[in-house]
């Protein structure tokens, strides 16, 4: 039996043997890139170093990535999906290449000081080649040297939609990868495979992708080879984890099994004992560990974008453990069992514990109070909808949009007063009404990468250095307890909050708007500087320190009234910041306020 924590320890160990510098996975919520919701692959957060900027570590990168990925929502409840997930991952930012990437695979996966598995158990698929890219055939050579013919037989090339990974938005570096799979079948596993086995077989599960960006795919479609190629690779812990124990069910790893017995425990049911209850308890685990995650980030549930993510996942757990017949708060409940779970490896979990809990006892409240009123409404009007059908749809939708009632559970409520329709025939109406309030989440995936990461575009580049000077200057005149404890930026606007328990006086917002516009006609150099971030410390650079004392770090110094330990990027002058406003400050509970402010 091998842990969670013991594969993620090995893989960073195994890396670091290699010369690769172990750094801190970014948080769930990117920093400063307004065009995504959230962190979905170890690579999202390195995109602009997979670009060629400079990363301070180096160029062998090797990290554990908290990522949320919400695409996939409806079909969480299986053995395998899930919303939040750990991936390991190992990067060549522009240095070495297929030959050392695929022999430490090879050697990870089968050394016994490492994970020891049995090669006749694992297979490999490579891309086959087409017009924009010739057949990996360079990657079968070194799997079969690697390997020593031991993958003879099992070597699958599968085309670009299995076998191809990026770009991460429309342009950007790309390229073929190769993926390594495990053999999971109640029988020996056979010797050799057809073509195509490793797409369509459940007996062979992916463990793990190397992606060799070799290529930039152009804005006009053209695949031009890169300068300097990349390794980005991805292993899913969960999943990993799962296989290598021999179980077929993720949330039997011990990565979720404390959660599971804490809702057996809250739902006096048995995980297992059916198919509903089984489903309903995969969903509660999956989503309450990605809402304590996300809430750990400061978030709180809203009617947009990340929040909503988050409010949705806290609604859909509370439905289904209804379904179980959960009493009370159990959200924050089984929350609990989370924090103790992750307690060493995240300890920003148990540091924002009470915000966590309380959030989750908050929103489930208020969603309580939106499913009575909810329900009465479906009562009011049954037999105004049993005369009119026609009105259904309409109906339906408003239940969806001013009661936050999913079309399932509408029908459900309906079916009680023996109003039947067929979720399949609503589903287009709805859909197109829906569209306008369509739920953000899928912004998340699909169009995660738009223009995205590389694009930073200049206006938020802009509101970016502006949320330096706004913490400088907040610090400056309310004291030095203020800190970034959230920010959020879009190319409308920026968004700062930060603990201050008093009032801020109209005065005090005239100080700070002030100091802020007075540093930008001061024109400010912008600099950075690497260093460790025991030196940021030393020099009194504001920041996250959950990074490791010695690991290097960016620092952003303005002139000398602001230095922040920060990814960038950056304007190179405050000149360029343009005109800051203030536009509200409000209070957003707990002794947090929340500054709302343009630049023009
Ligand atoms: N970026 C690659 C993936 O997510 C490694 O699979």
């Amino acid at each position: 039996m091998i842990s969670a924590s013991e594969l993620r320890r090995k893989y960073l160990a195994f890396f670091a043997s290699k010369g690769h510098t172990v750094i801190s996975g970014a948080p769930l919520i990117p920093e400063h890139d307004p065009t995504v919701l959230f962190t979905t692959a170890g690579m999202h957060p390195l995109v602009p170093y997979l670009l060629g900027e400079k990363h301070p570590a180096g160029t062998h990168l090797v990290d554990a990535q908290k990522c949320v990925r919400t695409d996939d929502i409806e079909e969480v409840g299986d053995t395998t999906h899930h919303t939040f997930f750990e991936m390991l991952g190992n990067w060549s930012l522009g240095d070495y290449f297929k030959q050392d990437a695929i022999a430490w695979s090879w050697e990870f996966l089968t050394s016994q000081d490492w994970l020891g598995l049995d090669p006749s158990r694992l297979a490999v698929s490579v891309f086959a080649g087409d017009r924009d890219a010739p057949r990996d055939d360079e990657a079968v050579q070194v799997w079969r040297e690697v390997s020593h013919k031991q993958l003879e037989g099992r070597i699958d090339y599968l085309p670009k939609a299995k076998n191809w990974w990026g770009p991460a938005g429309q342009t950007g570096p790309c390229g073929p990868d190769t993926e390594m799979f495990y053999w999971v079948g109640a029988a020996a596993a056979p010797k050799t495979i057809a073509p195509g086995d490793l797409a369509t077989s459940s007996d062979w599960v992916e463990i793990w992708n190397d992606v060799f960006m070799q290529y930039n795919k152009t804005a006009a479609g053209v695949f031009e080879k890169l300068q300097k190629p990349n390794v980005d690779t991805g292993m899913g812990l969960e999943r990993t984890v799962a296989v290598l124990n021999g179980l077929n069910d993720n949330y039997l790893t011990d990565l979720f099994q404390p959660i599971i017995r804490k809702i057996e425990e809250l739902s006096e049911k048995k995980y297992g004992a059916g198919e509903e209850t089984t489903r309903a308890m995969r969903i509660i685990a999956d989503h309450m560990r990605a809402a304590a995650f996300i809430l750990a980030e400061g978030l709180e549930p809203s009617n947009t974008e990340r929040g909503y993510v988050l409010r949705r996942l806290i609604r859909r757990t509370v439905r289904y453990g209804k379904q179980l017949g959960m009493q009370e708060k159990f959200c924050s409940g089984v929350a609990q069992s989370v924090i103790a779970a992750y307690r060493e490896t995240y300890p920003e979990l148990e540091k924002q514990q009470l915000f966590i809990l309380s959030q989750l006892d908050v929103e489930q409240e208020r969603f309580e109070k939106t499913l009575q009123q909810g329900i009465a409404r479906v009562t009011k009007y049954a037999d105004d909808l049993r005369k009119n059908p026609a009105d259904l749809d309409a109906f339906v939708f408003d239940m969806y949009q001013s009661y936050g009632f999913p079309l399932e559970l509408t029908r459900e409520e309906l079916v009680r007063h023996s109003i039947q329709f067929v979720v399949e025939d609503l589903k287009e109406a709805f859909a197109r009404k829906y569209k306008a309030h369509q739920d953000l989440s899928r912004t998340a995936s699909a169009g995660v990468f738009k223009g995205g990461l590389q694009d930073h575009s200049e206006i938020s580049t802009r509101y970016h250095t502006a949320t330096h000077l706004l913490q400088a200057a907040l610090r400056q005149v309310l004291g030095t307890h203020v800190f970034q404890k959230g920010s959020n930026i879009t190319a409308e606007r920026m968004r700062f909050d930060f603990p201050h328990p008093d009032q801020i006086t109209p005065e005090q917002v005239r100080q700070i708007e002030g100091l802020v516009n007075q540093k930008i006609q001061e024109a400010l150099p912008v600099s950075m500087e690497e260093m460790t971030v025991g030196e940021a410390k030393k020099q009194g650079a504001l920041g996250v320190f959950e990074h490791t004392y010695g690991e290097r770090v960016k620092v952003y110094s303005l002139g000398a009234f602001s230095k922040e330990i920060c990814g960038g990027p950056h304007v190179a002058n405050t000149s360029e910041v343009g005109k800051f406003t203030i536009q509200k400050v409000e209070s957003i509970g707990q002794g947090v306020k929340r500054i709302r402010a343009v630049v023009q």
